[in-house]
């Protein structure tokens, strides 16, 4: 008899799958770029495509200061400066909410992470379960686009970091001096595409789609 298939796919007698086989492949998005880049607008969409679940810490960070959570107080004083949440608590946060979604496809880390100690934690952490990152995708903005956006968006947002620019600023500054050399992080490993974060959200979105069919 002629197999199509080489023996480790092949059914058993029983038509049963070899273990491997069944194994699920987890689709692990970073979605990187520096603040008002479209990270949150484009994982909306990608959500939509793949069937991800989207974890942004600051929509995280947010719905606990909107809850009066202790997290949320303690996150807010951070936020409201520009700053970032001491790594400890962000890690153990997300870690926390991936853990809620055991059945997941795979997830968009949406401002995740933001340090090198917060990269080592998502990889030791995904690892131990067999899903690692599989790609960074960084939205490249220039600082004069994204001031201006989110700028704007202080007129709806509500967000008391958009509202004020020497807020921005910080926010911008905080991501050029501890966020960017996560990218390099990822770079190491292969992981990494830069995507052009100017267009219509439809042209971005083609982006970074085709950026994760490679
Ligand atoms: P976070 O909420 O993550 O904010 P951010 O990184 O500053 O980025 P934004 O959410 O402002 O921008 P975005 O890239 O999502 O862009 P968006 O799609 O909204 O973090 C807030 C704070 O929480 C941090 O400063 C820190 O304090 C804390 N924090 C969060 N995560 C943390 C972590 N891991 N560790 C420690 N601290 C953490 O788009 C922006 C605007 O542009 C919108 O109005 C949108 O409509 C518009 N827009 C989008 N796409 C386009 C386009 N193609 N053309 C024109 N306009 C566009
Ligand atoms: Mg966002």
């Amino acid at each position: 008899m002629q197999y199509l298939y080489p023996p480790e796919l092949r059914a058993d007698r029983c038509g049963r799958k070899p273990s491997f086989a069944k194994k699920k492949i987890m689709l692990n998005i970073v979605l990187f770029g520096p603040p008002g880049a479209g990270k949150g607008t484009q994982s909306v969409h990608l959500v939509e495509s793949f069937g991800l679940v989207h974890l942004s810490t600051g929509d995280i960070f947010r719905s606990n200061i909107k809850g009066n959570t202790e997290l949320g107080q303690m996150a807010q004083s951070y936020m409201d400066k520009g700053q970032l949440v001491p790594d400890d608590v962000t890690i153990r946060m997300l870690e926390s909410e991936v853990n809620k979604h055991p059945n997941a496809k795979g997830f968009i880390f949406d401002g995740f992470p933001r340090t090198t100690a917060q990269a080592e934690a998502l990889d030791a952490f995904l690892n131990q379960r067999n899903a690692p990152v599989t790609s960074m995708l960084a939205l490249e903005v220039e600082e004069k686009e994204l001031k201006k956006r989110l700028l704007a968006r202080a007129e709806t947002s509500g967000r008391p970091d958009d509202a004020n620019p020497a807020v921005i600023q910080k926010r911008i500054d905080v991501y050029n001096a501890e966020t960017a050399p996560v990218a390099g992080h990822y770079a190491l490993q292969g992981k990494f595409t830069g995507v052009d974060g100017i267009g219509t959200v439809e042209e971005i979105l083609e982006r970074l789609k085709a950026a994760i069919a490679q």
